[in-house]
């Protein structure tokens, strides 16, 4: 299962993994770019195989009612590979009051992380891996306005949602301490992908740069299909392209870990 399956590295994962013969299961927002993956997975004879699922992750309802329909639908899940973003240059509230970003790049991937692992523990060898930025040393969390109601800035919430999610892997281990899912934090690098986002002038010139100056998708996404292929043997792992990234940094605190998981917990029972 690939969320931001449409488009970018996750749309290119789900191509690789169909075309090997897996069920890949993909969400996204735009109907069009769903249809037009499983028009090219007909092409390829695999049509059987694919699914699309139309969903906003930066909704928490979304994510749940996603979560009940794998339940259903796909009771095993070998692997989550989470891909999906948004980059907003303007602070944005969803219809559920939540800061955009922080909805979308750190609280969906918290319901999925732990809403499906029923259905990862059915699988094999199963393996959570995340996409974003293990181990910056830049940045830091605003712990007292997470969603960043004051002096919003579009990379300051990137930034901010990548830390989240190195905690999120942190705690994810921590509350599972005897699954068997390996859970991944895995910084591609800078990719030549669509950027979905909307840019002002200055964002827009960095993500020009990025298009014209990143790596490929195909190189992006190589080392992530070898830890989908053989997930690590540690409950959770880091890589920035396919360089480990040591758990021992500041980014994997494991008091800061407990802190966002609880104060996660609670904001969604609110
Ligand atoms: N590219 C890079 O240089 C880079 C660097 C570091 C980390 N990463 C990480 O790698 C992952 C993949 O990035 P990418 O650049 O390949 O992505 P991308 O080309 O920008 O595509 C983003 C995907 O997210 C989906 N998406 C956006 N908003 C959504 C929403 N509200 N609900 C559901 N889906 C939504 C889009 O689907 P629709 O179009 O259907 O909405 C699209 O499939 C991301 O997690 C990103 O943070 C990328």
């Amino acid at each position: 299962m690939i969320t931001g399956g449409t488009d970018g590295m996750g749309r290119a994962l789900a191509q690789i993994f169909l075309e090997r013969g897996d069920q890949v299961v993909i969400v996204g927002r735009d109907e069009r770019k769903g249809r037009d993956f499983l028009d090219a997975a007909t092409g390829i004879g695999v049509r059987e195989r694919a699914t699309f699922i139309a969903a906003d992750l930066s909704l928490v309802g979304e994510n749940q009612r996603l979560v009940e329909r794998i339940a259903t639908d796909f009771p095993a899940v070998d692997a989550l590979v989470l891909c999906a973003r948004h980059y907003r240059a303007t602070r944005l509230e969803t219809g559920e009051g939540r800061e955009h970003g922080f909805a979308l790049f750190y609280l969906s991937r918290f319901v999925l992380s732990h809403g499906l692992l029923g259905n990862l523990e059915k699988a094999e060898s199963p393996v959570v891996v995340n996409f974003c930025g293990p181990g910056a040393d830049f940045g830091e969390i605003r712990w007292d306005d997470l969603e960043l109601a004051r002096d919003y800035h579009g990379n300051t919430a990137m930034v901010q949602g990548g830390k989240l999610n190195d905690l999120l892997g942190v705690a994810f281990a921590a509350h599972h301490p005897g699954a068997r899912t390996r859970y991944v934090l895995y910084g591609p690098g800078m990719v030549s992908t669509s950027f979905s986002g909307e840019y002002d002038a200055e964002s827009a010139a960095h993500v020009a740069y990025a298009k014209a100056n990143g790596r490929s998708v195909a190189d992006g996404i190589a080392p992530a299909v070898a830890l989908v292929d053989s997930p690590p043997a540690e409950p959770l792992s880091a890589f920035n392209a396919d360089t480990p990234v040591s758990l021992a940094g500041r980014s994997f605190d494991r008091s800061d870990a407990m802190r966002l998981h609880a104060l996660t917990s609670e904001l969604l029972r609110r």
